[in-house]
């Protein structure tokens, strides 16, 4: 392996920038050469290529977002694009891949490797935290704590007139902010993909937690969540009981920003340096992870599709030590 190829596709991360540092470090020190490729797959297909070395990464373990941007590329996903891709790859002599994304980066890199044969190695970034085979993923815990604060800050407001809340956080298909951000929150209710919970349910807890104390309730409502869309049951539940005085706050893309925390740091560096050392392995086709401290490798495959389970043990809890 003498060049590679170092990427940043779908939705962001706090810690990619990290985790670029970290994949750019280890090549420059295992004397290989490194090229940053722009805007996820699109880049790839565009050729749109920059030479990285141990100074292009320079201050940016603290950023938030990515320096090689990111994208959700539709190109990419045709044979010809992906076709166009090869060729740019192997006319810039690069024999290997760093892929940091998601799902559907995975997805992608997946069904290239299979094509041309092409060594991949898969990091696990995006603040969903919905890949298997890795106790975390990038940007997830920095997301976690901006959550955390904003849903401090609202519970304020909250309990000064006495309201209930909505809250919307990110998690397409997995409710692992909304679990975790509502233990940290003390929220009243989560509302969960994976934990259908039906609308006579809610009103139950409701009456319980909200009717009851007289004082602030939150909802925190992942937005992959099955009942609705959170401004809809939010609207209902008011027209149902118009005694209770709700708002709604959809947290949206602050998410996604801001300077990652010493967790994420140190989980990008870890899985950057163990990307890299992947490929010199010949390893190929899979996702570099941490797993009770652990660096393991998980097919790329097997990362997408196995369901990484909600701790079901937090869901109790909530139920038992949110008044
Ligand atoms: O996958 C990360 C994520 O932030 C999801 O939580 C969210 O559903 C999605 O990306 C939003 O994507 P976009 O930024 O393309 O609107």
């Amino acid at each position: 392996m003498k060049k590679i190829g170092v990427l940043t596709s779908g939705g962001d991360a706090p810690g990619m920038n990290a985790a670029i540092r970290a994949v750019v470090r280890k090549a420059v020190h295992e004397n290989i050469e490194v090229v940053g490729i722009l805007k996820g797959y699109n880049g790839m297909v565009n050729g749109d290529f920059i030479p990285m070395e141990a100074a292009s990464v320079s201050g940016i373990l603290k950023e938030g977002g990515t320096i090689l941007k990111s994208a959700r590329s539709d190109v990419f996903r045709t044979p010809e694009g992906r076709a166009t891709a090869y060729e740019n790859l192997k006319r810039e002599g690069i024999d290997g891949l760093v892929v940091i994304g998601g799902d559907g980066t995975f997805t992608g890199a997946s069904i290239f490797g299979h094509e041309y044969d092409f060594p991949v190695i898969g990091i696990p970034g995006t603040i969903d935290n919905d890949l298997f085979g890795t106790d975390l993923t990038i940007g997830y815990d920095t997301a976690l704590n901006t959550v955390a604060e904003a849903v401090d800050k609202i519970r304020d407001t909250a309990t000064s007139h006495s309201r209930l809340f909505f809250i919307e956080v990110m998690g397409r298909d997995a409710g692992f902010i909304a679990l975790n951000a509502g233990v940290a929150c003390g929220a009243e209710v989560v509302l969960l993909p994976e934990k259908r919970t039906s609308f006579d349910e809610l009103k139950e807890f409701l009456q319980k937690k909200y009717s009851y104390s007289k004082s602030s309730s939150i909802v925190l409502v992942a937005e992959g969540e099955k009942l609705g869309k959170t401004i809809d049951i939010a609207d209902r539940i008011g027209k149902e009981h118009p005694e209770y005085d709700v708002r709604v706050t959809i947290l949206g893309h602050l998410q996604r920003g801001g300077s990652p925390t010493v967790t994420d740091r140190v989980l990008a560096s870890e899985l950057g340096v163990a990307a890299v050392d992947a490929l010199l392995t010949n390893k190929r086709d899979v996702m570099v992870g941490i797993v009770n401290g652990e660096i393991v490798h998980v097919p790329l495959s097997q990362a997408i599709k196995d369901e990484k389970p909600i701790n079901s043990r937090l869901l109790n809890l909530i139920n038992v030590i949110s008044g």
